[in-house]
């Protein structure tokens, strides 16, 4: 049975380019979206710009510009980031169009002869210069606690209390500077609190398996909140001007964008459908026979902020709006993306730009796997560590899965023609590729990406394992072992498709390029591939490369240096003192800095001053692979400890003087707390001498001396056999 699915990522607001969060949702929905596809059933992928509200009217405004022109020039910047991620929606359009004005006015029409909408009067903030009701996000004023003056009502930056903007002292508009007066003004509210609606909701959120149980714990205390915290009915109306829909029958009222922004989701739909570009088994999708069949599964998928806009005003508006609306099947939940544990915030300079993010040269399937390896189903934040994101790109997808093709293919192009041919139980490695296929399946189904991925590097290991343990580059030597040769690598390549299989969701640029230049497909893998035994490969050409560290350097570089110029908040908000983590902000931010910081963060204890390894290399797990090339970047030298010292005000360092054979070299190092001076002068150790000079409080550090350390105290400072003298290269 295929299933019919409609799904959305949230919208958006048009007043601004995509961040990374965003980014983030869209990889995560469309990597369940092209799984969906690839079991064959009918998806509709669908994602709008949310073009209504004050905040983009003012916008347009204060660039002398129409909203329309503003929300048109934001719009025409989404395809480079959709693209450049691989995000596959079916179809992007506006909240500001023909069909959600149509949409939008029919939905309160339904719910206004339900007896659902009422008029109420409401006193509020108004500016008389502007001609314009004020949200409180408009309004300042002298804090009446700590009197700070130009603090918003919501928290005083200051002494951190929560005021009315009523209490605000000489509070003024930050739109025109004019003093705010109260006003009233009708109000349109959907009566969410009926007991029907309240009934109707509370067996909604409850059915088993429909949203996330934090989410339905989040949803039912709304639902059930007593006193101050009774669930309210809503405001669906806002005074002109407004950049909204226009509420019939009532001059100057228009929808609040909240009301006409999830039914964005519906015209989107609608307009894709009409374009004819919707087709299942030839034949054309239509709207409404869609979205009232009893199989149709309509699925949302959001971040944490807007649940209760998901999980209550939608599904009442939907239910009660009655057919063809449908309500949703799942709302799914997702936290957000913090880098290196922070909030995500250009001031401070610890957003990632995704354009930075392609332009620096950097792989979008790299952020996809390293996104699925971290999501997994609850509605937990997601971290960006660099340092984390390089061992994984690096040692999983590099290590573990691409050198696999290379290794194996190489054998089977040389000696074989690129014939495959397995000896012993063929059934077997189906059946087997079946079960692991069967498990991934059910992983992303549910969401559980981090342990698919898991899972996939799992298998991944056992193939390079078996692999290894036949040395096929010793069976190669003698044609008489010529079909075992053929069988190792036969088997591995298998193991590859299968791998890249079960990865195309996430890798689908990668998994299409094996499909049809490794394996000669001339469509891109279904699910159903991955138990098929391929019987030949084309050559292999290379498929990835690895992260280069510095690129994550110049990743968070630009990003810096965009921060001083560009601040979040566009009133002159004061920055918060540099303090923790966030300070010497002039200071430029390099990947090892971050790790460090990182490392402080999550209190690991570590040492700065230690002798640590060279940025980056720290980052990748002992499993990650280099070639030898790589390791013989690093001149490693035997040098004589000639004098060792204290150093006056380090309480970790002490001042070493190595003899190198050649020269003499002065290198500190992070070891006071285990050697005494006097036991090191004149023995002998192995040093980095080739690691670039790093200025120090107390001096040039022109080098590092090895030592190992482990999950217990202490630190052991490395010497060679008897023999070795100063200056040998260690190789
Ligand atoms: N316009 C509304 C949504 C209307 S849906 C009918 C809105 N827009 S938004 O641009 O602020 O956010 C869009 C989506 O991005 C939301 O799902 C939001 O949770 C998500 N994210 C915003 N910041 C995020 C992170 N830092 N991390 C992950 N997702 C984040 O809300
Ligand atoms: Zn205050």
């Amino acid at each position: 049975m295929t299933r019919k699915l409609f799904v959305t990522t949230a919208l958006p607001y048009a007043n601004g380019p995509l961040h990374i969060g965003h980014i983030m949702e869209y990889i995560q929905a469309d990597i369940w979206v092209r799984f969906q596809r690839m079991l064959g059933n009918e998806v509709h992928f669908v994602c709008a710009d949310d073009a209504h509200g004050a905040p983009i009217m003012l916008k347009a405004e204060a660039e002398g510009i129409t909203p329309q022109a503003l929300v048109a020039r934001i719009a025409a910047e989404r395809p480079q980031y959709l693209r450049g991620f691989h995000i596959s929606f079916d179809h992007w359009y506006s909240t500001d169009s023909p069909e959600n004005v149509a949409l939008s006015q029919n939905v309160y029409t339904r719910l206004k002869k339900a007896d659902l909408i009422y008029v109420k009067p409401v006193e509020q903030f108004y500016d008389p210069l502007k001609g314009m009701f004020l949200a409180d996000r408009y309004i300042k004023g002298e804090c009446p606690n700590c009197h700070a003056k130009d603090q918003y009502a919501d928290a005083c930056e200051v002494c951190s209390i929560v005021n009315s903007p009523a209490a605000l002292i000489e509070p003024y508009s930050t739109l025109s500077g004019a003093k705010p007066v109260l006003k009233t003004s009708d109000h349109f509210f959907f009566r969410l609190s009926a007991p029907e609606c309240v009934e109707f909701l509370s067996a909604w959120l409850e059915t088993p398996g429909r949203l996330q149980p934090q989410v339905v714990n989040k949803a039912r205390e709304w639902l059930t909140g007593k006193g101050d915290d009774a669930l309210g009915d809503w405001d669906i109306s806002r005074d002109e001007p407004y950049f909204g829909i226009p509420i019939p029958d009532a001059p100057g009222k228009y929808f609040y964008v909240w009301l006409d922004a999830p039914i964005g989701y519906l015209a989107a739909l609608q307009n894709y459908f009409a374009s004819g570009k919707a087709r299942a088994n030839g034949e054309l999708r239509t709207f409404e026979a869609f979205l009232s069949a009893p199989d149709t599964e309509q699925i949302h998928f959001i971040g944490k902020d807007i649940i209760y806009f998901h999980t209550l005003f939608w599904p009442a508006m939907l239910k009660f709006a009655g057919a063809p609306y449908k309500i949703p099947n799942h709302v799914y939940v997702h936290g957000f993306l913090t880098v290196l544990g922070e909030k995500m915030s250009k001031s401070r300079g610890t957003g990632i730009d995704p354009l930075r993010y392609l332009d620096v040269g950097m792989n979008a399937e790299w952020l996809r796997y390293y996104i699925a390896a971290k999501l997994n189903s609850n509605v937990e934040d997601v971290d960006f560590n660099p340092g984390d994101f390089i061992a994984r790109v690096n040692s999983d997808l590099i290590g573990k899965y691409v050198n696999i093709a290379s290794r194996a293919a190489n054998f089977i192009t040389k000696y074989f023609g690129g014939e495959l041919q397995y000896s012993g139980d063929q059934d077997m490695l189906v059946r087997e590729a079946r079960s692991l296929a069967a498990l991934a399946r059910e992983n992303y189904e549910a969401r559980e990406l981090g342990k698919a991925m898991r899972d996939v590097m799992s298998i991944a290991d056992r193939i390079n394992q078996e692999f290894d343990a036949r040395q096929p580059w010793i069976l190669a030597k003698d044609p008489a072992n010529s079909a075992e040769l053929q069988d190792v690598c036969s088997r591995a390549l298998h193991g590859f498709k299968l791998l890249t299989v079960l990865l195309a969701p996430v890798l689908p640029q990668v998994a299409e390029r094996v499909a049809k230049e490794l394996f000669g497909l001339d469509r891109p893998f279904q699910w159903s591939d991955a138990d098929v035994l391929p019987t030949r490969v084309n050559p292999y050409h290379h498929l990835m490369t690895r992260v280069d560290p510095k690129q994550l350097d110049a990743l968070f570089e630009v990003d810096k240096e965009s921060a001083n110029v560009n601040a979040d908040k566009p009133q002159g908000a004061k920055t918060r003192s540099a303090s923790g983590p966030t300070s010497g902000r002039d200071a430029p931010v390099t990947v090892g800095a971050l790790l460090e910081r990182s490392k402080f963060a999550q209190g690991a204890g570590a040492n700065p001053t230690a002798p640590v390894p060279p940025a980056g290399a720290d980052a990748a797990s002992s499993t990650a692979t280099i070639s030898i090339d790589e390791f013989k970047k690093i001149d490693l030298r035997i040098a004589r400890i000639v004098n060792a010292e204290h150093v006056e005000g380090a309480d970790k360092l002490l001042k070493l003087t190595l003899d190198l054979g050649t020269e003499t070299r002065t290198v500190f190092a992070g070891i006071k707390s285990v050697y005494d001076p006097a036991t090191l002068k004149d023995r002998l150790t192995v040093v980095v001498a080739n690691l670039a000079p790093r200025k120090m409080k107390f001096g040039v550090s022109q080098g590092m001396v090895l030592a190992a350390s482990g999950a217990t105290p202490g630190l052991f400072l490395l010497s060679p056999d008897a023999g070795a003298t100063p200056g040998m290269k260690i190789s």
